[in-house]
């Protein structure tokens, strides 16, 4: 099987690279990345100079370039975007124009090219906070972020090419990953090497927001099956067994990483105690636009067809058993973080914060 995968220097794209080649031995795999700040050719360290595998700096929104490499390819797996949250509430045209323009480009690309599947993988943020139970595929579109709608835009440009022009496409949208090799300015890479550091935990509001986490080899592998078994046109939620609160997870994270082991909650600028314990550390951050009680958790879809994808109720790596905050992964994790340099986390604030 010949794969293009886009995004592929990015955390999820890299790790479903070195996956699908590790588990594949016969497979050949085109990464196509453009390289942004959030793209790391490092992140491919061990299958970089694989004959099996070839490195293409290009956009996927670059129609001359993508038409030049999929003639051939036996699929797409498209995970190239602007995904930072917290950008897109200061500028969202990088996130437009990739996410939805480039998606476009590639996915008609790709039809264009006759490539007999194109997957494409999205979020559960397109659904927007649930009040209760959790999102199924069918929920209704309600993102609260300039990311979330732009992946939501997304999906319905994809989902367009299977309903009229009955191109096999299928979406998948994810919860929250960790695992090694996320930029350092996401939540759980930066609130870990934060806490390493004896430097504040930005966190939100009062930390209650809610999110399911899934470990992004969890991911690839539904993500494989939903590219070997999944029925064109669907889309397959895709999630851990877990939700947390932002607070619970910034608490589990000092106590295994902060040197100083107490912890000061600060709301604003006053130290508050909470449940006679002292959280030091915590910073809470009120002028995020988004709300402080969001609820992001989708059901996690079992049936990838005919017994369907899904997880296939095989979790090999769920947060319980040694996940997120267990076993070695947050030593892994944290060696696997790049440095800091070249990232806006260098200067350890967001810019509106
Ligand atoms: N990280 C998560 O928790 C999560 C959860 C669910 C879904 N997703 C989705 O998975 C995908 C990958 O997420 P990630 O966390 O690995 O992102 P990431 O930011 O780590 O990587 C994105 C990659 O895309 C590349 N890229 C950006 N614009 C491009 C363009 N125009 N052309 C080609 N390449 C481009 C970047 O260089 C980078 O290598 C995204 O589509 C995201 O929406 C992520």
């Amino acid at each position: 099987m010949k794969l293009i995968v886009t995004g592929g220097a990015g955390f999820i794209g890299s790790h479903f690279v070195r996956f699908w080649l590790g588990k594949h031995p016969t497979d050949h795999i085109t990464t196509l990345d453009k390289l942004t700040y959030a793209g790391n050719l490092e992140n491919l360290s061990g299958v970089i100079k694989s004959p099996r595998h070839r490195f293409v700096r290009g956009d996927i929104g670059h129609a001359p370039t993508v038409k030049r490499l999929l003639p051939g390819a036996d699929a797409v797996v498209n995970f190239a975007a602007e995904t930072h949250v917290d950008r897109s509430l200061l500028d969202a045209n990088p996130f437009l124009q990739t996410n939805v323009q480039g998606t476009y480009t590639l996915v008609n690309a790709a039809r264009e090219a006759g490539v007999p599947r194109f997957v494409h993988v999205s979020t559960d943020e397109v659904y927007g906070s649930v009040e209760k139970g959790k999102s199924p595929e069918d929920a209704p579109l309600d993102p609260t972020s300039p990311y979330a709608a732009s992946k939501a835009a997304s999906d319905l440009v994809v989902r367009s090419q299977w309903l009229t022009h009955g191109y096999p496409v299928l979406i998948t949208r994810c919860t929250n990953n960790y695992g090694p090799h996320q930029h350092p300015e996401k939540f759980l890479p930066l609130f870990i090497t934060n806490a390493l550091d004896g430097i504040p935990l930005p966190l939100y509001g009062r930390g209650l927001n809610i999110r399911n986490w899934i470990h992004v080899l969890d991911h690839c592998e539904a993500l494989e099956r939903v590219l070997k078994r999944g029925r064109p046109g669907e889309i397959y939620n895709i999630a851990g067994d877990r939700e947390y609160k932002n607070i619970d997870v910034a608490r589990l994270i000092l106590r295994k990483f902060s040197p100083r082991g107490s912890w000061t909650w600060w709301i604003g600028t006053a130290p508050m105690k909470r449940g006679g314990v002292r959280l030091r550390l915590v910073k809470a951050v009120f002028n995020r636009i988004t709300k402080d009680n969001t609820v992001y958790v989708s059901e996690n879809r079992t049936d990838y067809e005919t017994q369907k994808c899904g997880s296939g109720g095989k979790r090999i790596r769920g947060v319980g058993d040694g996940g997120v905050f267990g076993g070695d992964w947050p030593s892994r994790g944290v060696c696997g973080f790049r440095p800091r340099e070249g990232s806006i986390i260098k200067k350890r604030r967001y810019p509106h914060l």
